[in-house]
């Protein structure tokens, strides 16, 4: 196989679908990976089995296949094997693409902080998870960092689309439709990112020598709550039907203000709009 592919894992997840689309419409030839779903039968892609717990198969396959770019987005958000798939897995990953030359873009999280920051996180503030998937994503970054230090580790937010759409959305809609009475948090800031502007970002950013941290987010900060009825209004139901809630009436501690500071990839011209720019463009929200 020649030096000229794309590896991206989780090629069956939703932020590795729009990577395989924008990939495939740059002529970018790509292997992708897939673990528990049969992948598409799609003539422009390779597919191959990958199990992020096995260290030995990672590296035969890196070495195999001698991508020129690895884009790690797979992970697993749970128990069991949180650690050993989203943690280490992501550090063998990074072994193996520094061990052939490859230019590494690792897909890390917002959640890695604690979210008690009063201001939007920047690529300089270190990771300080308060939950499980957070300390796994933290400890992908480290192990990431320490085997492949040219690596690019990108923190990014909640991942939407409408084409198909995602579960954040899904679930909100489901909320304004009466189909779910989960209220929506009024205090957990986040920034929305829409996918194909991420995917857009991420293959520009594979072609860059940028190395190290960058925030790849939406431009604007919402509670998952606003997020809801912004949803809601484009989907032209009603948003008084989201009820809100606060963090702190969670049996379980979540972080509160996870807002990423994109002042940094705006400057290198990457384009990652906010919310209400996006639901206008695409002719879903109406609104000033
Ligand atoms: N989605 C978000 O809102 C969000 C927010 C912040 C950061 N991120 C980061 O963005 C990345 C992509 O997220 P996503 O939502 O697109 O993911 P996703 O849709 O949940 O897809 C996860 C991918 O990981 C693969 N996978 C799961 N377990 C595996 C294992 N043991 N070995 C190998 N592959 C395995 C899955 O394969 P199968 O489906 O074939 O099993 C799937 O392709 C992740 O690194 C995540 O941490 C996502």
């Amino acid at each position: 196989m020649g030096s000229g592919y794309y590896l991206i894992t989780g090629g069956t997840g939703y932020l590795g679908s729009a990577l395989i689309r924008h990939a495939s419409r740059r002529g970018i030839s790509v292997v992708a990976t897939f673990h528990s779903r049969l992948p598409p039968t799609q003539t422009e892609v390779r597919w191959r089995p990958l199990d992020l717990r096995d260290p030995a198969a990672i590296h035969t396959l890196i070495t195999e296949l001698q991508p020129a770019v690895v884009i790690h987005t797979a992970f697993r958000q749970y128990e069991p094997d949180l650690m050993a798939i989203t943690g280490d897995g992501a550090g063998h990953v990074a072994a193996a693409a520094a061990q052939i030359g490859a230019r590494l873009i690792h897909l890390s999280s917002d959640v890695i902080f604690d979210g008690e920051k009063s201001s939007a996180y920047t690529e300089s503030d270190p990771p300080s998870p308060i939950t499980d998937y957070g300390s796994a994503k933290a400890r992908a970054e480290a192990l990431v960092q320490a085997a492949h230090p040219t690596a690019v580790i990108v923190r990014t937010s909640l991942i939407y689309g409408f084409d198909p759409i995602d579960r954040h959305s899904a679930f909100a809609l489901a909320v304004a439709r009466g189909e779910r009475s989960e209220k929506l948090f009024r205090d957990e800031l986040r920034c929305p990112v829409f996918v194909d502007d991420l995917a857009v970002a991420l293959l520009d950013l594979a072609q860059s020598d940028y190395r190290g941290v960058i925030n790849f987010a939406g431009a604007e900060t919402l509670s998952r709550y606003e997020w809801g009825r912004l949803l809601a209004q484009a989907y032209g139901l009603d948003p008084d039907r989201i009820a809100g809630a606060l963090s702190a009436e969670s049996p379980v501690r979540r972080p509160r203000n996870c807002a990423l500071d994109t002042s940094l990839a705006r400057r290198l011209g990457y384009r990652l709009r906010g919310v209400r720019e996006v639901l206008q463009a695409l002719g879903r929200l109406h609104i000033s």
